[in-house]
């Protein structure tokens, strides 16, 4: 069956057929339909005339809409799950991960909504405003579109709705051309509750109808989270608006030579530089390893590597599936090809099937490879010794990128050292780059974005501070 997609909260199609195709085999995931002009037209018009209304809703409405999604993701999370694995080729395992995070992120948004209520600033400490205090609250900046990358179909998603739900700004949710079947079937579950209609729209539409949404005025807000140049190209074209950009990265993790349980770090490193193809923006992709244990952790890495289960997508061992596209494979192919001709050493696969590319790990590899420069958004990870932690931070900030770090030390000092020299927005101590709690601030400094989401970060960057300052009172 056609899976509808939502106009200002009702279903609707299209005789712009799109058929959606595991990247793995080619088999149908689902069809759906390409959002008409006039359907578009309606969801944008439906969503500017309820801007007012919507943030005038009780926050217990809100939170009421929000805790029914998620109940509603929980209790169809394997259907949920196999559906992201069956348009994205994502292994199973990783898709259950996505849905229990996304269940996780609309509980925060309602609790968050609920709590949401501005601060009290007292204005006294100066004899002219003596009995006066300041009301600091939030109001929506205005009708976010929410574009969102094909990585994590559901739950970037869910970081774009679920804040704005939670402030009363809609949404009009723009999803990628690869993996729209989710963020229709997130609709459905919307579409269970009160919430006004216009507040949310989900329209699948092509990346080139996607430049008119940016230029609408009546979009003052554009969350947008995918690759640094449709980035910055957004923030060119509309620097007017408020643009917030979840972009990518070449995540690295330092490994200090106090660290005890090299295996284990080995093994996060192995799993999380490879897990979903390396289609992260904290995919671990560099690795520095202080010299005193480099042999140790680079020989296990690579043997943790060679365990990964790289077979069907749906078979629940599974770690490794395929890339987007064979395009995405060819690509990869192509940088792990020159920087070997560049003298890297290739300690582990380095073959392409399709859209399946082999685990792989580069040792010796030249520094202005793009295996290092750029971001892979691959199953690469790239091994270097470093003489010192001095030398493994600058190595990390030697990178256009800076999303986040993660740091194997024991040592408190030099995780506050790193906290504050690392160029990027979350250093993780004791684990890889790739650990992400959907409640705390997520987001890059330098290319890999501006702004920041994390279900309250969101909602902080969703909204505008409005000061309401009270006059004599008996303070
Ligand atoms: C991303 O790829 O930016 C999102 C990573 C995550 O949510 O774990």
């Amino acid at each position: 069956m056609n899976t509808p997609y939502w106009v200002a909260g009702q279903a609707a199609s299209s005789d712009d057929l799109v058929e959606v195709r595991s990247p793995h085999d080619g088999s149908l995931a689902g069809t759906t339909s390409n959002a008409s002009a006039e359907d578009v037209e309606r969801a944008v018009a439906a969503a500017d005339g309820v801007a007012e209304e919507f943030a005038s809703l009780p926050a217990h409405a809100r939170a009421a809409a929000l805790d029914h999604v998620s109940r509603r993701l929980a209790e169809r999370s394997d259907e949920v799950a196999a559906l992201i694995t069956a348009e994205s080729g994502k292994p199973l395992k990783w898709s259950r991960m996505e849905v229990a995070r996304a269940v996780s992120t609309f509980r925060w948004a309602a609790e968050e909504a609920r709590r949401f209520s501005g601060e009290l600033q007292r204005l006294d400490t100066d004899p002219a405003a003596t009995g006066r205090m300041a009301l600091v609250r939030r109001a929506p900046r205005g009708v976010v579109l929410g574009i969102a990358p094909f990585n994590f179909p559901l739950n970037l998603v869910a970081h774009k709705v679920a804040p704005a739900i939670a402030v009363g700004a809609p949404i009009i949710v723009k999803p990628a051309p690869a993996t729209p079947l989710v963020s229709l079937l997130l609709g459905s579950l919307l579409a269970e509750t009160d919430l006004p209609a216009g507040s949310w729209s989900v329209l699948p539409v092509p990346n080139e109808v996607a430049a008119s949404l940016v230029d609408d005025p009546r979009l003052p807000v554009v969350s947008f989270t995918g690759s640094a140049p449709v980035g910055y190209g957004i923030l060119d074209r509309v620097p007017r608006k408020h643009v917030v950009l979840e972009l990518g990265g070449n995540a690295a993790a330092v490994v200090c030579p106090d660290w005890t349980d090299l295996d284990w770090a080995a093994q996060r490193i192995a799993t999380f530089s490879m897990y979903q193809g390396g289609q992260s923006c904290i995919s671990v992709q560099r690795v520095y390893i202080h010299r005193d244990v480099y042999d140790a952790v680079a020989d296990a890495v690579v043997a943790h590597v060679r365990k990964l289960g790289t077979g069907e997508p749906d078979d629940p061992s599974t770690d490794v599936g395929p890339l987007i596209n064979e395009a995405a494979a060819r690509r990869v192919e192509t940088w792990v090809d020159e920087a070997v001709a560049g003298g890297a050493r290739l300690l582990t696969g380095g073959t392409r099937d399709g859209a399946a590319y082999a685990p792989t790990v580069l040792a010796d590899v030249p520094e202005d490879c793009k295996v290092v420069d750029e971001e892979v958004f691959g199953p690469v990870v790239v091994l270097a010794p470093v003489d010192s932690v001095e030398d493994a931070f600058a190595k990390v900030n030697s990178s256009r990128f800076g999303l986040q770090a993660g740091l194997f030390t024991h040592d408190v000092r030099v995780a506050f050292r790193a906290s504050k020299r690392l160029q990027v927005g979350g250093v993780i101590v004791g684990d890889v780059p790739s650990f992400r709690a959907d409640q705390m601030p997520y987001g890059g400094l330098k290319e890999s974005g501006t702004g920041r989401e994390g279900v309250h970060a969101a909602m902080e960057d969703l909204t505008e501070q409005r000061v309401l300052v009270l006059t004599g009172l008996d303070l």
